[in-house]
């Protein structure tokens, strides 16, 4: 099997998931798509600031957890130019023995820890969405400092709308997270306005900017920003939903695998045209026959087009493992959305 689709097995964002309930079936599945989803995000946002992932020469992906992102980073990088971070050993020791990449080992405060670099672009997906104020301050300190003068820093936190309850002020610490290990006093959930995470910027990096703040841009829920030089053009206002994409159904005839659903661009609400499939992780050629009327989806999704609907079909014989199904829609605005089902046959 690649490597691409292992998981570790005390990794937190796949515990977490069985946390909420999802079927031990399904876990693998959302879990690949939700970081596919921060992949593809993070691959949008660099592209619409002008710059190309696959230009980038090192990465740092920071609190990059078991690697639910660095996968699909690793498709447009090779792993000489990545490194990863996070404060579980065991969770590098992972990456760098399964993916390749380079690892450091975190610790709960910055001070004397050496990321190497400099970096032309760091992301961190979901760490300051837990971090105390003071913690905050200081980790944008140091990731900033990792930079190359010209770098981006992306990351996300979570906005005055995820706090439950009534929002006062700029910045809230609730000493609670899905963690079953780490502190909750120094990683808990945080919640950030857009002006205080600009005011934070301007105050403790100088000669850099916020040239990206992107309102709920990770999955439609957390804030995503990203610092880079002050020269830089900025970008705001970008939708970056990402497609919805479904299977109905998937049936074998022999060697054929046919299958259908729909797939509409959440940006516009028009079809989208390009699908791939991928088996195993490697990308299998399709016959596609997309336009066909899908009126239902209306009953759900009213912006949806009606001609969302798709059959399309693969040869399954040459694939050997056969065993993790993807599908993958981009739309016309160059956003793509990947979903994984496990093979019935
Ligand atoms: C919500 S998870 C996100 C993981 C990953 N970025 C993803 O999207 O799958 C947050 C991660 O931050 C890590 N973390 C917490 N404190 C840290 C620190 N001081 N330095 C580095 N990583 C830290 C945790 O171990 C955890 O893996």
């Amino acid at each position: 099997m690649p490597k691409s689709l292992v998981i570790h097995p005390e990794d937190e964002m796949r515990l977490h998931l069985r946390t909420l309930g999802r079927p031990e079936e399904a876990l693998f599945c959302e879990y690949m798509q939700t970081g596919f989803a921060v992949y593809a995000m993070i691959h949008e946002v660099v592209r619409r600031l002008g710059r190309q992932l696959e230009q980038v020469d090192s990465l740092l992906d920071f609190a990059s957890g078991y690697g639910r992102v660095v996968r699909f980073l690793l498709d447009d990088l090779p792993a000489t130019r990545v490194t990863v971070s996070d404060i579980y050993a065991d969770a590098v020791r992972f990456q760098t023995e399964e993916f390749g990449v380079h690892g450091v080992v975190s610790k709960a405060e910055p001070d004397g820890l050496d990321l190497g670099g400099p970096h032309d672009l760091i992301t961190c997906n979901s760490l300051f969405s837990h971090l105390p104020e003071p913690l905050f301050r200081s980790w944008l300190i140091k990731l900033a400092a990792a930079l190359r003068d010209d770098g981006l820093l992306l990351f996300t936190t979570h906005g005055p709308h995820l706090f439950d309850g009534h929002f006062a002020g700029d910045f809230a610490f609730v000493p609670s997270s899905e963690s079953r290990s780490l502190d909750v006093q120094t990683y808990g959930s945080a919640y950030v306005t857009m002006a205080h995470v600009e005011r934070l910027v301007q105050e403790l990096l100088p000669g850099r900017k916020l040239v990206a703040s992107l309102a709920r841009a990770a999955n439609g829920h957390q804030d995503v920003y990203v610092v880079g030089p002050a020269s830089m053009a900025t970008i705001t206002d970008a939708d970056l939903s990402l497609p919805r994409v479904f299977v109905d159904g998937m049936v074998q005839q022999g060697d054929l695998v046919k299958f259908w659903g729909w797939a509409f661009s959440q940006v516009d609400g028009r079809a989208v045209r390009r699908l791939r499939a991928f088996v195993d992780h490697q990308e299998v050629p399709l016959a596609t026959i997309t336009g066909a009327e899908r009126p239902d989806l209306l009953d759900h999704f009213p912006n949806a087009s009606q001609q969302a609907g798709f059959e399309a079909s693969f040869d399954l014989a040459q694939w050997m493992s056969r065993r993790v199904f993807a599908l993958q829609a981009e739309d016309d605005h160059g956003l793509r959305a990947r979903i994984f089902h496990h093979l019935p046959f």
